[in-house]
């Protein structure tokens, strides 16, 4: 399965934090927004990433995550141009997906979940058309909206509803087969001017081929692209980080843990950092596994 971050658009609802940088490099708590996402994809079991930005941003990410290789990854970069879409992603994206499935991920989003990993990992073994992530928030007006029946079918998407039909936000967190990049293709941009991934999704729907996992209680989700989400998702992770002792969307452990690196190369990872409190967390936890 191939990965995609998507770490575009202006960032102009966190102006004037995002004039002078990529809104995905902001800090959530103690390290850059784009680590969630990414290790969202990489507890998947994802090592081939493309990550797409603005011109300015991709420079500054291939700054942040390089070849990928010291993470045991392969991360490629591509530019969109101008915020034409989430759905862009897929024609940019297109030989990258090639003839394999997909995970596509906002990269402002962040999860949060014991069980997470293990859901990821079994989802994405049986992936036939697309399958999408729900999460009861109390401002449905905002997102992508799924309407689903007393069976638990999907019966409807909606992007920003006027009157939304349920609480059931849609993250943004995609799972697709590969002919989402043809579906892609032959889509027209919406009267905003974007291609939309919830037009993507509803094709989908209307092939009978969509499905929706629902996140629900005891899971955090967080999508951190205004002022109050972003500082929201640091208290959370700072919260949890102090009381437990652990470190969320550590991409060093992740690597080690997911067995893409060995607990030598972790432990240098963490060297190169050690005055902060995250590079000596990454040496412990080399030293903790070795
Ligand atoms: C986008 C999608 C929306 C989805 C949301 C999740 O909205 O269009 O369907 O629910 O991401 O973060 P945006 O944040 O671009 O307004």
């Amino acid at each position: 399965m191939k990965g995609i971050v998507l770490a575009g658009g202006s960032g102009t609802r966190m102006y004037p934090l995002t004039l002078a940088t990529t809104k995905q490099l902001l800090a959530v708590y103690d390290k850059p927004m784009v680590y969630y996402p990414m290790s969202v994809l990489m507890l998947a079991g994802i090592r081939d990433i493309l990550v797409i930005s603005t011109p300015d941003g991709v420079p500054a990410l291939r700054a942040l995550f390089g070849d990928g290789s010291h993470l045991g990854l392969n991360v490629t970069y591509a530019t969109q141009s101008a915020p034409r879409g989430i759905a862009e992603a897929y024609l940019i994206g297109a030989d990258h997906v090639g003839t394999d499935d997909s995970a596509l991920i906002l990269g402002d989003n962040v999860f949060h979940g014991a069980r997470f990993p293990t859901l990821l990992q079994e989802t994405q073994a049986k992936i036939d058309g697309c399958t999408l992530f729900g999460y009861p928030v109390s401002d449905p007006g905002r997102y992508g909206i799924a309407e689903i029946d007393a069976s638990g079918e999907l019966i409807s998407i909606e992007e920003k509803p006027l009157r939304p039909r349920s609480d059931n936000a849609i993250t943004g967190l995609y799972l697709y087969s590969p002919d989402v990049v043809d579906i892609v293709r032959d889509l027209k941009p919406s009267a905003r001017g974007e291609l939309e991934i919830t037009d993507v999704n509803q094709v989908y729907l209307a092939q009978g081929r969509a499905r929706l996992i629902e996140l629900g209680r005891g899971f955090s989700w967080i999508d951190a692209g205004t002022p109050e989400s972003l500082l929201a998702a640091s208290q959370y992770v700072q919260v949890l980080e102090h009381r437990q002792g652990v470190r969320v969307a550590c991409l060093e452990e992740v690597a080690l843990r997911m067995g893409f690196i060995d607990s030598e190369a972790c432990y240098e990872l963490g060297l190169k950092m050690k005055s902060s409190e995250y590079g000596r967390y990454v040496m412990d936890i080399a030293r903790s596994l070795a």
